[in-house]
């Protein structure tokens, strides 16, 4: 009989508010798989008539999962606030005070773009040390601003044709899959190892115009096939739910791009740091896999602001190393 995630949370020896924490975002994450399934049927699909503090228009679905997300980090004990790519501040739920806490960040749907043409979604999650302080008081965003490496724990959720969470506490990937009958999680990928070296590489190819130099260089040498300087042919996948990418990648290896470009100087690449570039960095490296913003490792980037963005490159290991001496 396969291990359940609670079976495999009791073995861990992680803190027991961390590991409530997980089961309690893993039951939250089977809400969401509900809502995601109930579609058109539940009127869970179209947009909810406002838009968030980046300027995407917010999807029904994007916001009954942060509504989910929310009441799980109320729920679980530990929790001192929670962050999220729909939320313009930190939400409190508690105060900080000489004891340990956590602090959630959150992407509750990743992807909304496919959610409509059903297509793979997911949730990302991120969770940090609250700050441990003598005299009790509320908790500040600046409490968020830690480098990826102080996460404690990090994860995601694929909403696809299996419900699939896989998650670190810092010592190795696992990924459980949703028993569709018992509505248990099952351990069915145990310690995952990304695959060092790939053929195949993932990045938004709409937006060639606009790379620099380096990026060019890079996906001309994989375009060139076994004639060119990489010797081999290579394959491209962009499903465009950052969570389904970096998943195949954990799966089979790969390599994922969202660099910065020139189209809007002013924003450093797409995707957010803290709920969506942090916790995938954790998870790939836990895996065996590379995450890096072009110069550093991403784990190493220090935050300064909630929803800021960062380039992205990650997954096989190898081929991060190869694709960093671009430039
Ligand atoms: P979100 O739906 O949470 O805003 O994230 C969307 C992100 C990410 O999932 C994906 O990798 C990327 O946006 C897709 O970008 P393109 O639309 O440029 O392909
Ligand atoms: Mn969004
Ligand atoms: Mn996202
Ligand atoms: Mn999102």
């Amino acid at each position: 009989m396969a291990q359940t995630l609670a079976a495999f949370l009791k073995a861990q020896s992680a803190p027991e508010s961390l590991k409530g924490l997980i089961a309690g975002i893993a039951d939250g994450c089977v809400r969401i798989s509900h809502a995601v399934r109930q579609g058109a049927t539940a009127d869970m699909l179209g947009t909810a008539g406002d838009t968030n503090v980046q300027g995407e228009v917010q999807k029904t679905l994007d916001l009954a999962a942060d509504d989910i997300m929310i009441d799980v980090c109320r729920a679980a004990p530990g929790v001192v606030a929670a962050a999220s790519e729909e939320q313009d501040g930190i939400v409190p739920v508690a105060q900080a005070g000489p004891h340990e806490g956590w602090l959630v960040l959150f992407d509750p749907l990743d992807g909304s773009s496919n959610i409509e043409v059903n297509v793979s979604i997911g949730t990302i999650f991120s969770v940090l040390p609250a700050p441990m302080v003598e005299t009790p008081r509320d908790p500040v965003a600046e409490d968020f601003f830690q480098p990826g490496r102080d996460q404690v724990a990090a994860g995601y959720v694929v909403y696809g044709p299996q419900t699939l969470l896989v998650f670190t506490l810092g010592d190795g990937a696992f990924g459980f899959t949703l028993e569709p009958v018992s509505g248990e999680w099952v351990l069915t990928h145990d310690r995952i190892a990304v695959p060092a070296e790939t053929k195949e590489f993932a990045i938004n190819a709409s937006n060639q115009r606009h790379w620099h130099e380096p990026v060019q260089r890079y996906i001309a040498d994989c375009l060139a096939g076994t004639t060119g300087p990489r010797g081999k042919d290579f394959n491209m996948r962009w499903v465009a739910s950052m969570v389904a990418d970096v998943n195949r990648i954990m799966m089979r290896g790969g390599v994922f791009m969202y660099p910065a470009d020139r189209k809007d100087p002013s924003k450093p690449g797409r995707l957010r740091l803290m709920y969506e570039a942090a916790p995938m960095a954790m998870v790939m490296e836990q895996a065996g896999g590379a995450a890096s913003d072009g110069t550093k490792a991403l784990l190493d980037v220090v935050p300064d602001a909630l929803h800021q963005r960062v380039p992205v490159m990650l997954g096989s290991k190898a081929e991060i190393e190869t694709l960093l001496t671009y430039g």
